[in-house]
């Protein structure tokens, strides 16, 4: 799927969960070349892939130690045969930094769910909220097995620090954590994974993509699903911080902003710069 279209759908489908559908919008293809590493390696834009544990404004995840304990056991082997060692080095290395973040994702979700919890969220939320943490844990054991198999030697996370997580309470705070995990974070990580499935050559790592690109499109869909139940609870806080996200984006990738923001803007009744229709 070209990117283009890639944002678009990813923009209807968040569009859709918050109750809204967009009637026309456009975008234009974009193509992406490279040697066959950087094909088969997720581009990421942000430093910051997959949902990112924040805490006071800084992702934080594990360091990478020699571990079996976090290795796929159903993913096909990828194709390594052909690779000069330069090339298998650098898939490892880059593996190894998704395992990272995906692994740090089970955290911010973790806590999420706590939030959901302490705020008296709806039982579909905390539901959701479960089975993301699962999708994350997935994650993270197929991007340890590929670093693995890359690396030669079997790798894993080791002790998350968590100190300092679980200060934020307030609906207002979280929120904001919502906004920049959640509904920039996902959208990076969905639209990143998008663009490397088209220009992954290795079928096992085209899968791997598609597979990590459809969750966290489930992921961001979530976020704003959450925003649009604690527009109920306290309108004025959130759409105060909603508001505060659009005009300055907790985001430096810019085909999220340019998929979040005009979905942003739907929540708080703006125009999104094409025609939109409320859903019954
Ligand atoms: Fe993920
Ligand atoms: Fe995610």
């Amino acid at each position: 799927m070209a990117l283009g279209n890639a944002r678009n759908s990813l923009r209807l489908s968040l569009l859709a969960s918050i109750g809204l559908v967009p009637l026309a919008c456009g975008g234009n293809a974009e193509s992406r070349a490279g040697n066959e590493a950087e094909e088969n390696a997720r581009t990421c834009f942000t430093g910051a892939c997959g949902r990112p544990f924040l805490i006071e404004a800084q992702a934080r995840v594990a360091a990478v130690t020699p571990n079996t304990a976090w290795l796929s056991s159903t993913l096909a082997q990828p194709q390594v045969a052909h690779l000069t060692a330069a090339e298998r080095a650098a898939l490892a290395q880059h593996w190894q930094r998704l395992g990272q973040m995906e692994h740090a994702s089970i955290a911010a979700f973790a806590r999420f769910s706590l939030q959901l919890l302490a705020l008296g969220a709806p039982s579909e939320l905390v539901e959701a909220c479960t089975q993301a943490l699962a999708d994350e844990t997935g994650h993270a054991k197929v991007c340890f097995k590929l670093a693995s198999s890359y690396a030669g030697q079997a790798l894993g996370p080791g002790p998350l620090d968590i100190g300092g997580s679980l200060g934020c309470v307030s609906l207002g705070d979280i929120v904001d954590l919502v906004l920049a995990e959640g509904c920039f974070g996902e959208t990076s990580a969905a639209l990143d994974a998008l663009e490397a499935a088209d220009a992954a050559t290795d079928p096992v790592l085209r899968e791997v993509y598609a597979k990590i690109a459809s969750d966290e499109q489930r992921h961001a869909e979530l976020a704003f699903r959450f925003l649009r139940w604690a527009l109920t609870k306290d309108a004025p806080v959130v759409r105060r911080r909603i508001a505060a996200s659009v005009v300055e984006p907790p985001s430096h990738h810019q085909a999220a902003r340019e998929v979040t923001v005009p979905c942003l803007n739907a929540l708080l009744g703006r125009p999104l710069g094409f025609a939109t229709i409320a859903r019954a």
